[in-house]
């Protein structure tokens, strides 16, 4: 492997030892907004260290919330969202869907008015699904004609409102829920699926209390948050899935640490078992959020389908997952996920793409991809398409390639969104 922006991956035969991934994205995300809405200061343990993350940190910071790094954790001086004060420039989201999406929600109350920017990648991400329902609450948002930031946002005092979201989204759900925060009466989101609810477990442990009827989330506004002396942020599934996959394929007890098993998150390992996958899985005591050690190792996998509920519990390791099912005996239908078209990039493509060029044998659906296996893959040249997880999936495809040939991976400095250091963990694993 050489260190530029360009890496070139060779096959690994054995991977070994025990890695903690990074901090969970999501809850991170929570972590430090909610804290900030909070009065008084609240320490944050394991923080996500990627790009994104620091997104949601730049834009409190630039509201004025104090977010500094004390004996390896994070303090936040929480101000409450009338302690916010108006950014003189923009709110820069980078590549970060959650920051974006949450900060709307955020930004209700506030009363002044922010504009919300982003990247070339979420510049061109769905916005119109939080922008509708803020609307209704009162909120003047404007897009651009396509519905995409920059977004211009007047935070004035929203109405409680009950909103039916057509797409399972934690996105939508939360940024409703954040602008619910400070709207006098009940406000309620109905899903078609239950999305990850890391924003109900959060509020609750910060004393907002939420009624959770099947798909049904409430909250009572005004309401106000307490600050927490310390939480602890559980280590990313969503990264763990690069591991559990490259171990089920090359693995000899491939040990992953401290890891999030929260239930509406756990779709990749169902999806796993369901490839015939024995994980041993070692929880720890309960908290906030669930989390446990996960030991894999190299054994067969077969063909599966993957639809309905189970992919918006794995929504984010579906490439990781079409990685898999090149080398599982037998077929494999992923349908259900047209949400991966409107990821960092056009996941379904992407990932059709660049696993053809490998020489899998993998064609695209509307909403998902079929993928027969197993196939001898080979080397290649991978453009992840500024998506960290297409980049770390071509790397985990890129290890188990057969002909001995290696793989470029462009752009592979991309990983730093949620993963800062992916490829020097790869190297140390196949050490
Ligand atoms: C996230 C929710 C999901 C997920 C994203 C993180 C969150 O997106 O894909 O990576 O932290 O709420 P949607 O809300 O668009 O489903």
């Amino acid at each position: 492997m050489t260190r530029t922006n360009r890496i070139h991956i060779r096959p690994v035969d054995t991977l070994r030892g025990q890695v903690a991934v990074p901090g969970d994205k999501s809850v991170s995300h929570r972590a430090l907004l909610f804290t900030a809405l909070a009065e008084g200061s609240s320490r944050i343990r394991n923080l996500a260290p990627g790009a994104d993350v620091q997104s949601t940190a730049s834009v409190l910071q630039a509201l004025g919330v104090s977010i500094l790094q004390e004996d390896g954790a994070v303090v936040v001086q929480g101000t409450g969202r009338t302690g916010f004060t108006s950014s003189r420039g923009s709110l820069d989201c980078g590549n970060s869907g959650t920051t974006m999406r949450l900060m709307m929600g955020m930004l209700a109350g506030t009363g002044f008015e922010s504009v919300l920017i982003g990247d070339e990648s979420l510049s061109s991400r769905p916005m119109a699904r939080i922008a509708d329902p803020l609307r209704q609450m009162g909120l003047e948002v404007e897009l651009t004609p396509e519905g995409t930031a920059p977004i211009r946002l007047r935070g004035m005092r929203p109405r409680a409102i009950h909103w039916t979201s057509r797409v399972a989204s934690a996105q939508v759900k939360s940024a409703i829920l954040l602008a619910g925060l400070a709207a006098p009466g009940c406000t309620s989101v109905t899903e078609p699926t239950r999305s990850r609810d890391h924003t109900e477990r959060l509020l609750r442990q910060m004393g907002v209390p939420l009624e959770v009827t099947g798909n049904k989330v409430a909250l009572h506004g005004p309401a106000r948050l307490s600050a927490i002396p310390e939480l602890l942020v559980p280590g990313d599934l969503s990264s763990a899935a690069f591991w559990l996959v490259a171990g089920l394929l090359r693995g000899e007890d491939l040990r992953v640490l401290n890891v999030g098993l929260n239930p509406t998150r756990t779709g990749v390992l169902d999806a796993l078992e369901a490839m015939g996958a024995t994980l041993e899985i070692k929880r720890h005591a309960e908290s906030v959020e669930p989390m446990g050690d996960i030991v894999v190792r190299r054994q067969p996998v077969f063909g599966t389908t993957l639809a309905g509920d189970l992919v918006v519990r794995a929504i984010d390791e579906i490439p990781i997952l079409a990685v898999l099912a090149t080398q599982a005996q037998g077929r494999t239908t992923i349908r259900d996920a047209s949400e991966l078209r409107v990821k960092e990039c056009d996941r379904i493509t992407a990932m059709v793409s660049m696993l053809q060029a490998m020489g899998a044998h993998i064609s695209e659906l509307e909403d998902g991809m079929i993928i027969d296996g197993p196939t001898p893959l080979q080397g290649a040249s991978v453009y992840p398409m500024h998506d960290h997880r297409i980049a770390m999936s071509g790397a985990i495809a890129a290890m188990c390639v057969d002909d001995g040939t290696s793989t470029t991976i462009h752009d592979a400095d991309v990983a730093r969104v949620s993963y800062p250091n992916f490829y020097a963990d790869l190297d140390r694993l196949s050490a």
